[in-house]
């Protein structure tokens, strides 16, 4: 996110030099030359999910999400666009859908059947108008294609059963931005930008 992003953000992202922290070497990482985002909000220890659920609905957090993504194209798996309310599509954005099932149609999605398909389409457009939405799997598969992470990192730990990788413990990703500390009830949350360096 640039300055001017920032100023815009009604969160107020504040751009911060990234401190120097140990290297810790992560093997599954495969550096490509592409630019895609991802965004997740994850608890304290980068849970993301129970029982196919969110772990915490924060109004703001929401917000942000549907903000940030509409018009763009999302990259989810089935079991992600199985949680949102009556398994629909999200509106005005790019629906694409990650199954193994050859037979599966949904209304106004976009059908993949493995990571290179879904890489071959995400080539007609824009890869920073590109965010990976989850769930665990697909986060996983798609981080060695993204360079920029927003995180909703939320000041709790819940029951987990669906994890996002910890990028405080990756060497090549480092908070460039994060906003004010938030509340929503007695919840406290920030938003934070990742980029990968290197
Ligand atoms: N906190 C957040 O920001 C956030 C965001 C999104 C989701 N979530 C949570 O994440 C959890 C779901 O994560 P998940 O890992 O269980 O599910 P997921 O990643 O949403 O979907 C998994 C499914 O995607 C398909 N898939 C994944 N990789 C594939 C590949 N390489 N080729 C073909 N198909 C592939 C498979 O579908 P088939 O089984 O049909 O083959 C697989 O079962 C839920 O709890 C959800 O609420 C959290």
């Amino acid at each position: 996110m640039d300055i001017s992003q920032t100023v815009r953000n009604p969160f107020l992202l504040k751009i911060i030099i990234a401190p120097e922290r140990p290297k810790i070497k992560c093997d599954f990482i495969k550096r490509e030359n592409l630019n895609m985002n991802i965004i997740v909000a994850v608890d304290r220890n980068w849970g993301i999910g129970c029982n196919n659920k969110l772990l915490v609905s924060i109004p703001a957090d929401m917000k942000f999400f549907r903000e940030t993504t509409t018009g763009k194209v999302v990259v989810m798996g089935r079991r992600t666009l199985e949680s949102f309310p009556n398994g629909l599509p999200l509106k005005n954005r790019t629906n694409i859908v990650l199954t193994k099932n050859k037979d599966y149609r949904v209304k106004d999605a976009l059908i993949f059947h493995t990571v290179e398909e879904v890489l071959e389409e995400l080539k007609k457009y824009d890869s920073e108008d590109v965010y990976v939405i989850g769930g665990a799997s697909v986060y996983r598969q798609f981080l060695p294609y993204c360079d920029v992470a927003h995180v909703t990192k939320i000041d709790h730990v819940y029951q987990a059963d669906a994890y996002f990788p910890n990028l405080d413990e990756m060497e090549d990703w480092v908070v460039t931005a994060d906003s004010d500390e938030q509340t929503y009830f007695d919840l406290e949350y920030t938003f934070l930008k990742y980029e990968r360096h290197g």
